[in-house]
């Protein structure tokens, strides 16, 4: 039986008042006007907040919490922060269609910086401050960045890669700076906050993030200017946002969310928003929904699972009677999730669904329609969502196949960076295969099942098994490995590694956590198996391939089918005998 919340009760202004109506007949010219174009131009951070500075130019557009101290920028300043900057760029020689990596923690820098970049013309690429040197060397190697702005803290990592970057020209440092590297505060300080847009086509290369598949190195996901278009309405009519409210959007611009709902979307509608540097406390965070007169909200499910472990009697501290509307995207999220929204805020939660590919929101619970408790919700007006078989042929509803989109859409990613064989396998008969399964039912809500591959969520993050397993290899005492995502209460998935010792290593607790550590530092914070199981081998095709999947059913307990085909199936006995000591 479907549980569903009608919103009628609650103060929740409606957008999209007749969404089935304007499903039937919206086309994306009716938007066109919502965003400022110069003649057939536009630039997505002209977009964000020059064409705001006249009339709300002391608006404030960012508060920022950071660790120890706060700092708030209207409008006009970040424009003309972003303009200073945009010069910095110009003066080292930076132009359109160059790249630009940002590797800062959510400082202002990261923000100011990334609206500079794009008023250059050149691609904005971001990396989460969590990243080690293998990968922040994945990401500038495969982009040939030329610039890259970090701190004095994380410049260590790049340090430890730099002369395998012949590409990257120059180092700007915010914070204390040394030798040949430049002084992001010495030249902005020096720069001039006039500066000439660049006046980029819809379809310009505006900004790019890198994202795990299955296999290989992580792709460079690349977003063009007309993106804005999608970004700014769907944070309209998904997350609600008008004039009058103060938004916080938690995800960290190394992730789409980050940018898209963090930087574009929101001040493209002029909405105040705010940043916080640090990382999850419960108690924070409820703080600065109250401190901020948060309205409106857009996180995560592991995000709120944890605050759900934090207790309900936590946020009855807090005045948090500002807040009307929560959005959380990335991962699915549980009814038991929506039903505690609504015990403690009093609202439910509104979850929505899109992918780094897809640059934008395409299927939401909306304001206006009833929430099934556990669907994603109903496609964008302007997005045809469909499940289809594997041959690319429409399923009918309540027939559990993959989930796929009418292409295209304005802010479709346009390319996988350098990589046209990759970009071209994501489409089957014009239709967008996004690698989720998913169904629909009769009310055309969709109902995500799991992904078609062996992509590892963890705490809302995409990581691709491969990553890690080179990661591991790369340890002196792993001879193979193999990851998988292995089913979390609190984080949806966290990283499982299965690993082969080389012969003179055996098992312990401390090589477990030496392991765990050498990931850490090497790929990423983020990305280490919480979980590992040392075995003698793993199950492989006879041509060699580690076949994840029956790693994934050992863990589950399920039916492991015929494994006849398999190089070595004796293996699977002996990894049981480990998982069932452990
Ligand atoms: O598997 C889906 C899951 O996250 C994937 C996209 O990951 P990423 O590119 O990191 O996301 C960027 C912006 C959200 C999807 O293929 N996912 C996303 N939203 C949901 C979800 N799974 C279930 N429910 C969701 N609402």
């Amino acid at each position: 039986m479907q549980e569903i919340i009608k919103k009628k009760s609650l103060k929740i202004e409606p957008n999209l008042k007749n969404y089935d109506e304007m499903y039937k007949k919206f086309k994306w010219g009716e938007v066109k006007d919502e965003i400022e174009w110069f003649d057939t131009k536009l630039n997505a951070a002209y977009n964000a907040v020059d064409r705001h500075v006249k009339k709300h130019g002391n608006k404030i557009a960012l508060y920022w919490e950071g660790e120890n101290k706060t700092e708030k920028y209207t409008f006009s300043k970040l424009s003309e922060l972003s303009n200073k900057f945009a010069n910095v760029l110009t003066r080292l020689g930076i132009k359109k269609g160059d790249r630009v990596f940002i590797f800062l923690p959510r400082i202002p820098a990261l923000y100011i910086s990334f609206l500079g970049i794009l008023k250059t013309g050149a691609i904005a690429g971001t990396m989460f401050a969590a990243f080690g040197p293998q990968g922040i060397k994945d990401r500038l190697q495969d982009s040939g960045a030329k610039v890259l702005i970090t701190d004095s803290e994380l410049k260590k990592r790049v340090y430890e890669i730099r002369n395998e970057l012949p590409k990257l020209k120059h180092l700007i440092i915010v914070g204390e700076t040394e030798k040949e590297e430049i002084s992001y505060e010495e030249e902005m300080k020096k720069a001039s906050p006039e500066f000439e847009i660049e006046k980029t086509s819809p379809k310009d290369y505006a900004f790019m993030l890198y994202t795990s598949g299955t296999t290989g190195k992580p792709k460079g996901v690349v977003h063009v200017h007309q993106s804005i278009i999608q970004e700014h309405i769907t944070a309209k009519w998904v997350l609600d946002l008008h004039e009058d409210d103060i938004y916080w959007c938690t995800a960290d611009p190394g992730w789409v969310t980050g940018v898209a709902y963090g930087i574009l979307g929101p001040w493209s509608n002029t909405i105040t928003s705010v940043v916080f540097e640090g990382r999850f406390d419960a108690e924070k965070w409820y703080s600065i929904l109250e401190k901020y007169k948060i309205s409106v909200w857009y996180t995560a499910p592991t995000a709120i699972r944890m605050l759900m472990a934090a207790g309900d009697e936590l946020p009855k501290k807090y005045d948090l009677s500002n807040l009307r509307h929560i959005c959380s995207v990335g991962e699915p999220l549980n009814p038991e999730a929506i039903r505690w929204g609504m015990k403690v805020f009093n609202l439910p939660i509104h979850d929505n669904w899109w992918q780094t590919e897809t640059g934008g929101i395409l299927i939401a619970n909306y304001p206006s329609i009833p929430i099934k408790l556990g669907s994603m919700g109903k496609p964008l007006p302007g997005i045809k969502a469909v499940i289809v078989n594997n041959q690319g042929n429409e399923l009918p509803e309540g027939k559990e196949g993959n989930l796929a989109i009418k292409s295209p859409w304005p802010s479709m990613m346009c390319e996988i960076w350098k990589n046209p064989k990759k970009y071209n396998s994501y489409f089957k008969k014009n239709w967008y295969i996004t690698g989720d399964l998913a169904f629909k039912d009769k009310d055309d809500y969709f109902w995500f099942v799991g992904r078609a591959d062996d992509i590892i969520k963890t705490a809302g993050e995409r990581i691709g098994p491969f990553e890690v397993e080179s990661a591991l290899v790369d340890h002196p005492a792993i001879v193979e490995a193999g990851v998988i995502g292995k089913p979390d209460p609190m984080r949806g998935e966290i990283v499982k590694a299965f690993v082969v010792l080389k012969k003179d290593y055996k098992p312990s607790k401390e090589l477990e956590e030496e392991i765990k550590e050498f990931v850490k530092k090497r790929l990423a914070g983020h990305a280490y198996p919480r979980e590992i199981s040392f075995v003698e081998s793993l199950p492989k095709t006879r041509s060699g391939k580690v076949v994840r999947r029956l790693l994934k059913k050992l863990i589950l307990g399920e039916e492991l089918g015929d494994i006849s085909t398999l190089a070595n199936p004796e293996c699977i006995e002996k990894i049981k005998q480990v998982l069932q000591k452990q």
